[in-house]
Formats: C-alpha cells, sequence, structure tokens
C-alpha cells in the first residue's frame, strides 16, 4: 500500500468540503449509473473512500458500493468489508480491515467515533453530533415536507414510464393494481430523484376484439340496460361474444370484418369504439382517483396507428423486415422467436405498436429513459421489442426496461376464486375499506370523519401490501397480514405517523429545528441514525426500480420510533431534552409522510 502524502483530513478543511466534494463526484461519478447520489452519509463515505484512496489502490467508487449497513446494531453505522482485496492483496481479510482501519483512526476524522475490525470488516461508529447536524441540515430544514431527502441529481433528464394501462371494456383486475401502484410509486421515486417525469396510460384500446365488441354491441346491445350501467353492460358484451364464439366460429369472422372497417374510419363503428373508451375511461376514473393516480398523457394502443406505416419503413430502410407465410416479421437471435409486424391479413400487432411507441417516446418526447410497468408474462414481447430496437441500431434501446413484476396468489389458488371467476379491484377495495371501519367502529368510535379515514386507510393497506413485496415474487395476499395493525403493514406505518401527529399536538409549542441537547440514549441513537438513511432508501428504491426497499425502510423507522418512544420519555422533564426529543418526533412523522406520499398512500391526520 501506497502511503499518503496529503492529509486529507487537512485539505478537506470545513469550508471548501461540500464544494470539493460535489466536484469530485461530478468527476468521478457522474457516468456511474448505479451509484448513489451524493448525500447525508455518503459524505462521510466518500471522505472515508477518498482516504483509503490515497493510501492504497483501491479506488473510490469501488470503495464506495461495498459500504454496508450492518445488521446488529453494536457493530457501528457503517461497515466496510474488505474481502474483496483479499486475493490482490495476498493478506487474510482481517489483516487488510484491521491496517485499514488503522489508517483511518489515524486521520482522526471530524465526524467518527470509533473504527474497530471486526473478522474482515471495519466498522465506523459516527458521532452523535454528526449525525444530529446531518438531520437537521437535511431533514428539519427543508420547506417543502414533502422534498425531504429529495437529489436533483437528474435535473434535466426526462423519464418517460408506461403505467396501468388496462384494456378498454374490461374491469380492472388485481393484476392491474400492481401495474399501477408499482408503476406510480417509480414515477414518484423518479421525482424524488430529479428527473421531469411523464406518465403514461398505454390504454388497451385497438386490436381485433374492438370488431368483435362491435360486432356484439350492434346486434345484441339492446338487450343490456346501457343507459344504467353502461360498464357492466359492456363487460357482459364482451364475455357473451367470446362465449358464443366459442360455439360458433364464423362469429370471430365476422368481429374481424368489423374491425377491418374500425381501421378503414367507417364512422359508424368509430363512433360505437369511441363510446367504448369514454365509457371505460369513466369507471377507470373512479378506480385511479381512489388509488391518487393520474397521467400526464393517455396515449393508448390507437394512439399510434398513424405512425405504423413508420415503423416499417424503418424496418425495411434496413432490410429487418422479413416475409413468413404472408406476414411480415423481424426475425431476432437464436433463443427470441421472430417478431411479427403486420400480420397476413393487413393489420398491426401490439408490438408494433410498442415499437411506434418506443420511438415516439424517445424521438418526441426526448426520453432519457423508457420504463414499462407490466407483468412478468409479457417479458418475451418486450425482449423481442427491445431487441427490434436495438437492430434498427437505436443505441438508446438499453435505456428501455420492463419494469416486471411477479402475480397475486390467493390461499385458493392463482388469480381466481373460481376458473374464469377474476377478481376486480374495486371489490377487493371496497372489502378493505369495510373491514377497517369495522375495525374503527370497535377501537375508536368517537373518531372523527370515519369515511374518509377508512378509505385511506383501507385503501392505503391494500397499496402497501403489494408494495412490500419485492415486485419480481409473487405476492401471498391474506387478510390477516394486510389489515395487521402491529405487522408490516400500511396501517403500521399511517398509524406510527398518527402517533407522531398526536405527540405534537400534546405538546402544542413551536419544536426547534436544531437539536438543543446531545442525543445520548441508544434508541435515540438508532432513531436518528435510521432517519439519516432515508436519502439513500430513496436513490437506491429507484435505482433498482423497487418501491419495496421505501416500504421496508417505512416500517424499520415505525419500529424504530417505537423503540425509541418506549425507552425514552418524550414529554415532561427537562427542557432542552424534552425540545430535542420532539424535534426527533417531528423528523419522525415528516419522514413518514413523505415515503408513504412517494408510495402514494395518504397519511390520516387521527386513526
Ligand atoms: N394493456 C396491456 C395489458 O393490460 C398492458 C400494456 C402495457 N404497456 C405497453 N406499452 N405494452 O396487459
Amino acid at each position: 500500500m501506497k502511503l499518503a502524502k496529503i492529509k486529507w483530513s487537512v485539505m478537506l478543511g470545513q469550508g471548501i468540503c461540500t464544494a470539493f466534494y460535489e466536484m469530485i463526484y461530478f468527476l468521478v461519478f457522474s457516468d456511474v449509473k448505479n451509484w448513489y447520489v451524493l448525500e447525508m452519509l455518503n459524505k462521510i463515505r466518500l471522505k472515508i473512500a477518498q482516504n483509503l484512496a490515497e493510501k492504497s489502490d483501491f479506488s473510490v467508487d469501488e470503495t464506495l458500493k461495498l459500504f454496508e449497513v450492518p445488521k446488529k446494531q453494536n457493530q457501528g453505522h457503517l461497515s466496510l468489508p474488505v474481502f474483496q482485496w483479499a486475493k490482490t492483496l495476498k493478506k487474510a481479510p482481517h489483516q487488510i480491515a484491521s491496517s485499514l482501519a488503522d489508517e483511518v483512526r489515524d486521520q482522526n476524522l471530524d465526524e467518527l467515533e470509533a473504527v474497530e475490525s471486526v473478522a474482515g470488516f471495519v466498522n465506523f461508529t459516527l458521532k452523535t453530533s454528526y449525525l444530529q447536524s446531518v438531520l437537521e441540515e437535511e431533514i428539519a430544514s427543508p420547506s417543502d415536507k414533502q422534498k425531504i431527502g429529495w437529489s436533483q441529481s437528474n435535473q434535466g433528464k426526462t423519464l418517460a414510464i408506461d403505467y396501468s394501462s388496462p384494456n378498454v371494456a374490461k374491469p380492472m383486475n388485481i393484476g392491474h393494481l400492481r401495474a399501477t401502484v408499482i408503476g406510480r410509486a417509480v414515477y414518484n421515486l423518479a421525482k424524488t430523484q430529479g428527473y421531469k417525469v411523464i406518465g403514461i396510460n398505454h390504454l388497451g384500446d385497438w386490436g381485433v376484439q374492438f370488431g368483435k365488441l362491435a360486432w356484439a354491441y350492434q346486434n345484441w346491445g339492446a338487450e343490456y340496460p346501457f343507459e344504467e350501467q353502461p360498464f357492466d353492460s359492456l363487460f357482459k358484451l364482451y364475455v357473451r361474444f367470446h362465449q358464443e364464439a366459442e360455439e360458433n366460429e364464423e362469429l370471430n369472422r365476422l368481429g374481424s370484418l368489423e374491425f377491418k372497417k374500425l381501421e378503414d374510419g367507417d364512422s359508424t363503428v368509430t363512433e360505437i369504439w369511441k363510446n367504448f373508451l369514454e365509457i371505460s375511461l369513466k369507471e377507470y376514473d373512479k378506480l385511479w382517483k381512489r388509488l391518487g393516480v393520474s397521467f400526464d398523457l393517455i396515449q393508448g394502443e390507437s394512439f399510434y396507428n398513424d405512425y405504423l406505416q413508420d415503423v416499417e419503413d424503418r424496418l425495411s430502410g434496413k432490410n429487418l423486415l422479413v416475409e413468413s407465410e404472408g406476414a411480415k416479421v423481424v426475425e431476432l437471435g437464436e433463443d427470441v422467436p421472430p417478431c411479427l409486424i403486420r400480420k397476413s391479413d393487413g393489420s398491426s400487432l401490439y408490438a408494433t405498436r410498442d415499437l411506434a411507441g418506443a420511438i415516439y417516446r424517445k424521438e418526441k418526447l426526448q426520453a432519457d429513459l423508457n420504463l414499462y410497468v407490466v407483468g412478468m408474462e409479457q417479458s418475451l414481447h418486450f425482449k423481442q421489442v427491445f431487441q427490434v430496437l436495438e437492430k434498427l441500431g437505436y443505441d438508446w434501446s438499453s435505456d428501455c426496461h420492463h419494469i416486471a413484476f411477479g402475480m397475486y396468489r390467493f390461499k385458493e389458488g392463482k388469480m381466481s376464486t373460481r376458473k374464469g371467476n377474476v377478481i376486480f379491484l374495486k371489490d377487493i377495495l371496497d372489502k378493505s375499506v369495510a373491514l377497517v371501519k369495522e375495525v374503527i367502529q370497535e377501537k375508536n368510535p368517537e373518531l372523527e370523519n370515519k369515511d374518509k379515514i377508512a378509505e385511506q386507510v383501507g385503501v392505503g393497506a391494500i397499496v402497501f401490501n403489494d408494495l412490500i413485496n419485492d415486485r419480481v415474487r409473487n405476492v401471498d395476499f391474506e387478510w390477516s397480514k394486510i389489515l395487521d395493525f402491529e405487522g408490516s403493514s400500511g396501517p403500521y406505518v399511517q398509524y406510527c405517523q398518527v402517533r407522531c401527529n398526536s405527540l405534537i399536538k400534546k405538546y402544542g409549542k413551536e419544536i426547534p429545528l436544531s437539536f438543543v441537547s446531545e442525543m445520548t440514549e441508544e434508541a435515540e441513537n438508532n432513531l436518528m441514525f435510521t432517519l439519516s438513511l432515508y436519502p439513500d432508501v430513496l436513490s437506491k428504491a429507484f435505482n433498482q426500480f423497487k418501491p419495496h426497499y421505501l416500504a421496508q425502510y417505512l416500517v424499520d423507522l415505525g419500529r424504530a420510533f417505537n423503540h425509541f418512544y418506549q425507552k425514552c420519555r418524550v414529554l415532561g422533564g427537562e427542557e432542552s431534552v424534552e425540545q430535542s426529543r420532539m424535534l426527533l418526533v417531528s423528523m419522525t412523522r415528516d419522514v413518514l409522510r413523505s415515503g408513504l406520499a412517494v408510495l402514494n398512500i395518504e397519511s390520516p391526520e387521527a386513526m
């Protein structure tokens, strides 16, 4: 190991420190995509990494990526495993760790209380005063509490995200819940990282099924109460057509003819189709409102009709289109089936429209990142679409990502209780709200605004239960877990926030924006450290497009708060201690609230 020639700790004197780190960050990391932004504890991590880089051959970004938060509390706040250097340095991990610990200790960094080496790890304990100052700056001072922990690191960049995107005439099912809530959470996470975000609803509003539905409408429509129950009637028509077509092939042919008319712009069929759209959007709007979701653009599949020829021209311009049994396809890699671009009857496909959409989002919307929040069963589809883009020579194809997710599993089996009987999102939300209302009635019958709060908690519970699962896994749907007020649930986090809120109300005085005493209790320290991780959690959840890191964090923060509340007397006692503890309470409430808001979950005032 080289020895340091310059004492970093001297050079990095107080005043210039932040600007200097930012400059280094910009020079060194601006092209490191997956790394955290520079904030909060990253400053100290960077400082440690800088120190080590100066004294060894480790690169700064390599070291930065290794830091962990130790699982056990007595192992300090940050931990640096050294195992991966054992080979190059030809030394045992514990030797490396111990000499690194000595070196960092020698630097006497202002922020560190202790540096220890334990079995191949260097563990760092932060000074309480440092944690306090970090929290004051990052959590107490922002005037817009919604934006606590936000970063500007992607300013000037645009992100397009396709989410929810149900299929017209069909009720949203529980699978669309995932596409909606994961999508909206990633949308919000992108905002926390400084992106300009464009949320797109790629409504399934085109395809031969609309010819079928138009045929059914014209022939059977009068039998259904379209005036009173438009959406229900539409769905019944849809189901009936498919049932009857199983017996009668001719219906499918008639439906295709009707779709051809729609594609050719026939005014009668177009009017009918527009009516389907209107009826469906009205229905979906009710659910989107309940989930607090909106879109910047509603551009269904039909929106791309005028762009499909252009896609074909681009493909044939590059000699990528191949005739296959009368259809036009693009051949792809060995293990990927060809991507169908135009059927033999001349009609376009889902993939054609997605190609047009991707080009539109890149060229017209200027999206730097293009995300699709869609179930895992469409993985092959997106693989094909992205590969076609790559073949077209678009290097931005690597900026397109399929944010895939698993399915719901109910006790009785997969998606449905009985075969063909899908579980509708509306029914699930209604049931959840009704169950919460029962709990309120039993536990807190005096509560004001019961209906509003039951809606916030009932809907929040369903959303949270979805988001706390790693999206790529399947979700077990269990009411006992979803509504467990003490478990890892939405109601638990909402309740912690309410608890903080009641304390603040009870205190009734102005809470200072900085600590007026040193927080010496272990439970205080633990809560402070948990709070300080919030910005990192946001950036990690965004970088991996995985909101469950945030959901899990909010539960952990709730637990850290409850532990603190049990161990430390908050109200009463010495004034300066009371003020400092109230500052912790209000920071906790603000982080819980802003975190829930990122997950698109409301924070009730009382529960
Ligand atoms: N409408 C499709 C479905 O419900 C999802 C569309 C996803 N977005 C896309 N660009 N393909 O399965």
